[in-house]
This record gives structure tokens, C-alpha cells and sequence, in this order.
């Protein structure tokens, strides 16, 4: 019996020796230790002994017991290790290895444009302002002196949304002159920016989408000379000191005297050619047309309930693409819209 317990111990201890699984150690545990285990088995035969040998082979069978249960925790503790630093090896943390970049963005090229047209008027004094994109038609012509009829109505022009043609989607900018007016007294300064529609096919220079800046003053004694003032100095803001700008006698309806202004075209420097050609940027004008401004009407200011006897004002709106594309030197209207981030970065 001693051999045959000395023969459980040491296979017992080998094979807990070998195992590398808590699954392993486990089916180990049940073998030898278990109730119907190896060890079990050779208990059961102590009724068999003598008196004296009985308590001498008890001893032995629980040092055996104890070796290998010591064992069994040395390797549960061992193997525990053992996974918890194989754990650790494969979620280790590079800390060293370079993160991914993440590429930082900027502003658009015509909110740069933007941005530095509104910061040059809030220096001279005007207040920013906001309006709705879909506007009445009272607003957006009637109150304009645009009458019935006029072509800008029309309905391949401008985009209805109802039946009876009362609302649409801003064409321009000036309705927000009328909305002003309305909720302000004179003295008054203002400058609205914003997105208007038109049914225009997009190509080089058109898009149904585009935006304008309005801007308008009204106060006593107000003269051409105040709105030549205020468009030289924002041209010479945007395109330099030296830039060559020219008015022309115009038409519209909601001012009287009216004008257009021209920038003198950056690409081929008001000659109309490029290397003999035609340039391709003015189409052989030589100038770029800028904005339509003018004195606001006296039937305007009277419909705001201003005294045209008493108030002058001017107004003018212009083209923010128009403005950045001659500020970035773009060629075509169509890039600003695209949003290609390889034509973005350049600027
Ligand atoms: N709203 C006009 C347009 O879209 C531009 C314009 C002309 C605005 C004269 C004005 C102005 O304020 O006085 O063509």
C-alpha cells in the first residue's frame, strides 16, 4: 500500500506539473482527489490493514492528500500568472507608436472673403443683420417699386411657392432694406449678407444659389458722394490700395440716381487681352461688375413710413462669389460651390 501511495503521489505530481489549463487542473483535481479518484480507492482498502499499520498508512495518505493539493494551488496560482501577463503582453499600449492625423480644416475661401468684408463695414459703423430666405413677394418687389409685370417676376426667374406668386425664394438681398426700415429710425446703418435664388442654369458665372450683401444708410444729408465713399474704401480693403474701380449710370427700381461698379479686371489689367487672346475672365471687357447700388428711392423710404423731404440714404448689393472670385484669383463660379478639398486647400 506504501508503494502504491508513493505511486499516486509522484504520478499526481507530474501530471499537475505538466498542466498548463485551469480546464486541466480541474480534470486533474477530480482524478486524484476526487471521490471516486485514485487516492479514494486506496482509503477504502484501510479496513483491510492491521492495527498497527493502519495509523502509519493514514499518515502517509494524508501527506500524499496535502502534497498534492499543495501542489494544485501552486499551479492554479502559477497559471493564473501566467495568463494575466500573457493578458497584459497582447493589450500592451504602444505609447511611441505616431497617432493618426487628423487633418485641421480652415475657412472657406468665401467666408474669408466674407468675414473681411463685414469686419471693414462694422468699422465704418454698420450693424449686421439677418433675414428670411423665403420672403413675400411685397418684400422681395412690390415695396421695391418692382411692379407687375416687371421680367424679374416671372415665373422662369424666380422660384414660388405658391399659387397666387405672394411667396418665394429671395431673388436678392434688398427686400431686407424694406424689413430694416420697418423696425428702424434713422439714423441707420445695416449690412445683410445672405444666400438668394434665381432659375439660372449653373455654367463659369451663374448659379441658382448665390449669395449677396446688402447694405444701406439713411440719415439726413446723405449723397452720392457718402456711397462713393463707402464702396472705394471697401474695394481698397479687399483688392488694395491700387485698384482701379469705375461707376456707371444704371437702372433700378428702388433707387434714384442709380449705378453700377466695376473692378477694373485683375487678369488682364483693364486691356481685354492675354497673350492676344480675349480674357477669358472679363470676356475682353476689361472690367468685372462688382455691385448695383444707388439713392434709395423716395417712394421706398416713404413706404417704410421715412420722410423722403427729410432722409436721404443709399443702398447697394453685390455679389459675394463675384467679390472672392476676383479677391482668390478664381476662374470658375461652379469651384466655390464644389467643395473639392484639393481646389480648398489652396487657400
Ligand atoms: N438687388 C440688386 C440685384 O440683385 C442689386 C442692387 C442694386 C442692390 C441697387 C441695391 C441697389 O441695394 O441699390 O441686382
Amino acid at each position: 500500500m506504501k508503494q502504491q501511495l508513493e505511486n499516486i503521489q509522484q504520478r499526481a505530481l507530474e501530471s499537475l506539473e505538466a498542466a498548463s489549463t485551469p480546464a486541466e487542473l480541474e480534470e486533474l483535481r477530480v482524478k486524484w482527489l476526487g471521490k471516486k479518484g485514485e487516492l479514494t480507492a486506496v482509503l477504502k482498502m484501510m479496513g483491510k490493514l492491521s492495527a498497527e499499520e493502519r495509523p502509519v498508512m493514514g499518515q502517509l495518505a494524508n501527506t500524499v492528500r496535502a502534497q498534492i493539493e499543495g501542489k494544485l494551488e501552486e499551479r492554479k496560482t502559477a497559471i493564473h500568472a501566467a495568463a494575466l501577463e500573457a493578458k497584459l503582453a497582447d493589450e500592451a499600449v504602444d505609447v511611441t507608436i505616431p497617432g493618426d492625423s487628423v487633418s485641421l480644416g480652415h475657412q472657406h475661401p468665401m467666408n474669408i472673403v466674407l468675414q473681411q468684408i463685414k469686419d471693414t463695414f462694422v468699422g465704418m459703423g454698420y450693424t449686421i443683420v439677418e433675414g428670411p430666405e423665403v420672403e413675400l413677394a411685397s418684400y422681395n418687389f412690390t415695396r421695391l417699386n418692382i411692379g407687375e409685370g416687371h421680367p424679374s417676376r416671372d415665373r422662369s426667374e424666380t422660384f414660388y411657392f405658391t399659387d397666387d406668386d405672394s411667396v418665394l425664394l429671395r431673388t436678392q438681398t434688398s427686400p431686407m432694406q424694406i424689413r430694416f426700415m420697418e423696425t428702424h429710425k434713422p439714423p441707420l446703418c445695416m449690412l445683410a449678407p445672405g444666400r438668394v435664388f434665381r432659375k439660372d442654369e449653373a455654367d463659369a458665372t451663374h448659379s441658382p444659389m448665390f449669395h449677396q450683401i446688402e447694405g444701406l444708410v439713411v440719415d439726413e444729408h446723405i449723397t452720392m458722394g457718402d456711397l462713393k465713399g463707402a464702396l472705394v474704401a471697401i474695394m481698397r480693403q479687399i483688392y488694395g490700395e491700387n485698384s482701379v474701380m469705375r461707376f456707371r449710370p444704371h437702372h433700378f427700381p428702388f433707387t434714384e440716381p442709380s449705378c453700377e461698379m466695376d473692378m477694373q479686371c485683375h487678369k488682364c489689367h483693364g486691356t481685354g487681352e492675354v497673350d492676344g487672346q480675349v480674357c477669358s475672365t472679363c470676356h475682353g471687357e476689361g472690367w468685372i461688375e462688382l455691385l448695383g447700388a444707388g439713392m434709395v428711392h423716395p417712394d421706398v423710404l416713404r413706404g417704410c413710413g421715412i420722410d423722403p423731404e427729410k432722409y436721404s440714404g443709399f443702398a447697394f448689393g453685390m455679389g459675394l462669389e463675384r467679390m472672392a472670385m476676383g479677391r482668390m484669383k478664381i476662374n470658375d463660379l461652379r469651384l466655390i460651390f464644389d467643395n473639392d478639398v484639393r481646389f480648398l486647400n489652396q487657400f
